[in-house]
């Protein structure tokens, strides 16, 4: 279910920890598996259990907690907006609003094409370049406008 340079990266967050206590790799080794599988089915969150040796309810908790970890389908490519006050008073209702009707889903909806998920999201420490807008939970694009929405979903579109 992960490959064998995925689960290299697990053992090595693995090893951060005193022996016997894996568990605390629970969260590399999730964000690990979705970046592999796009989101974490419950035969991957089973399998990082196994793989850990720890409860599955261990790995169902901290997947359900973060909203960083999918625990239903999303598209190739999820755009999550902040929307947190200072995001907000930096454009970020404008932004959705373009981002809304460019993609023709709503937050939480992915498109028909399964290449875009929408997704509201809280406040990633980078208030002063907002609006802010997270691709995927690794790029962040910042300052976004009308115009770097088209430049990011026309790049992502080739
Ligand atoms: S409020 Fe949007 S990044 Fe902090």
């Amino acid at each position: 279910m992960i490959s064998p340079e995925g689960l290299k990266e697990i053992d090595l967050a693995v090893a951060k920890y005193p022996a016997g206590h894996q568990q605390s790799a629970v969260i590399a080794a999730l964000a690990i598996a979705q970046r592999e599988r796009g989101w974490l089915l419950p035969e991957l969150m089973q399998f990082v259990a196994d793989y850990l040796k720890i409860p599955a309810i261990a790995v169902q908790e901290v997947a359900t907690f973060y909203n960083m970890y999918e625990t239903k389908s999303v598209g190739k490519y999820k755009i999550t907006l902040c929307t947190n006050l200072p995001c907000e008073l930096g454009g970020a209702e404008e932004i959705a609003e373009y981002l809304k009707q460019k993609l023709g889903i709503d937050f939480g909806e992915t498109t028909p094409d399964g290449k875009f998920t929408l997704k509201e999201g809280e406040c990633f420490g980078a208030c002063g370049d907002a609006p802010v807008v997270l691709l995927n939970n690794h790029r962040m694009c910042s300052f976004m406008s009308r115009e770097k929405i088209d430049q990011l979903l026309e790049e992502l579109s080739k």
